[in-house]
């Protein structure tokens, strides 16, 4: 980290200053001073005011992209173990779920978590933010849930506060014991766990802002994840919702009723669904790598977009969707869901950052974070065109320059 108090980025070819309604800026410059954007413009106008030979540093960005930095508001990054054999298995036609009823998927890294230490899941969640930072996530939620016991879910907190400490990318902690029932359990006895035991503790700790729940059908019922969630309001932590993944069961009209900051998944949403959303202004945030990996159907985002809501996208990072890459995400935005570019690569900035309740990122405009990546091609659009290349040069997080 070069800790720079001022940064001139000059002479893009475009500037993606996002937000919603995407809007780009041709021969561009950004200017950021104390970590905040100062200004954006032609760089001609930005440079006058803030010549690149007087900044801390300067970055010249001639036919090159700058863009925010990615916002990934929905990852189980933090984990340990191998599941690359249930990939295997899937392919052959196993399905996620009975994967799960039979005591694996989320189940078997719960068991590999228990076992790891603290120090090992620690080193595994910087390594995991050094390859997100390293495609430019600048801001990630990461969601704790594969320890489904008050002390392992403590811990997975403790390891993601540690991580935030430790590392320049941004970690937003979100509480989710109600992520599976554990093998020992039933639903009801653990969602009565989850409130009266895990939820007090969570709130003494501290750490988490967010707390979620995976509503869908054998693992939390509407009423159950309800409870959690109301819980989680009267501890402090703001509900998020794991809604219609599997089947539509009812989660995002219940992400609607508490005031969720979001509902993810949503492959099975009604478009009376995304209404409720949009009215109650939930974001909704779709998981496009979760949909490929799975080999699913995608989710409609139209009926969202329609009801006027933001939308946005994450990468869903976890055992079963090993994809750190928000680019890749963004790929999978248009190709998939038919997003246009400009507005994939919106709602992976501005959407993300919504969706974590941070209104101080996600675009480029004066005011916010200095957030920014610097993209070695001539505009956004080669974000999500060139599959598998990381076209990400530059990670500025809080206006310093963190990979290069
Ligand atoms: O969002 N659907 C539930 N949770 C995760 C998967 C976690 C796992 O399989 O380990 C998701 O996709
Ligand atoms: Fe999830």
């Amino acid at each position: 980290m070069t800790g720079d108090e001022s940064l001139v980025v000059h002479d893009a070819s475009e500037v993606f200053v996002g937000g919603a309604d995407a809007e780009r800026i041709d021969d561009a410059a950004v200017a950021i001073e104390d970590g905040t954007v100062v200004a954006v413009g032609p760089t001609e106008e930005v440079t006058r005011e803030h010549p690149p030979e007087n900044a801390d540093r300067a970055v010249d960005a001639s036919e090159k992209t700058v863009v925010p930095g990615f916002a990934d508001s929905h990852t189980h990054s933090l984990f340990a173990g191998d599941r690359s054999d249930e990939f295997a298995a899937k392919l052959r036609g196993k399905d996620y779920q009975d994967i799960l009823a039979e005591g694996g998927g989320i189940l078997r890294t719960v068991r590999a978590v228990r076992e790891a230490s603290d120090d090992e899941l620690l080193d595994a969640m910087l390594e995991r933010l050094d390859a997100m930072c390293a495609h430019g996530t600048t801001t990630v939620e990461v969601k704790s849930g594969y320890g489904l016991d008050t002390e392992t879910e403590l811990r997975m907190l403790d390891v993601l506060d540690r991580a935030d400490d430790a590392h320049p990318v941004d970690v937003v902690p979100t509480f989710m014991g109600a992520h599976a029932v554990p093998e020992d359990s039933d639903a009801e006895s653990y969602t009565e766990q989850v409130v009266d035991e895990q939820l007090p503790a969570v709130a003494e700790q501290g750490v988490a802002e967010f707390c979620d729940v995976f509503c869908e059908e054998g693992v939390f019922s509407v009423e159950q994840s309800r409870r959690v969630l109301e819980a989680g309001v009267e501890h402090g932590l703001t509900p998020k919702v794991h809604a219609e993944e599997f089947v539509r069961l009812g989660g995002a009209q219940l992400a609607a009723e508490v005031g969720a900051t979001s509902a993810d998944h949503l492959l099975h949403a009604s478009p009376e669904d995304a209404q409720a959303i949009a009215e109650a202004g939930v974001v909704p945030v779709f998981l496009p790598g979760t949909a490929f990996g799975l080999g699913a159907e995608y989710a409609d985002h139209v009926p969202f977009r329609e009801a006027g809501a933001t939308v946005a996208i994450a990468s869903d990072f976890n055992p079963n969707c090993y994809a750190p890459s928000m680019g890749f995400a963004t790929t999978l935005a248009c190709v998939g869901m038919r997003l246009p570019p400009a507005e994939a690569l919106a709602a992976a900035t501005h959407g993300g950052a919504l969706a974590m309740d941070r209104e101080d990122r996600g675009t480029l405009a004066a005011g916010q974070r200095g957030d920014l990546l610097v993209l070695d091609a001539p505009s956004h659009v080669h974000v999500p065109y060139r599959f598998g290349q990381n076209v990400v040069e530059t990670v500025v997080t809080g206006g310093s320059v963190v990979a290069e």
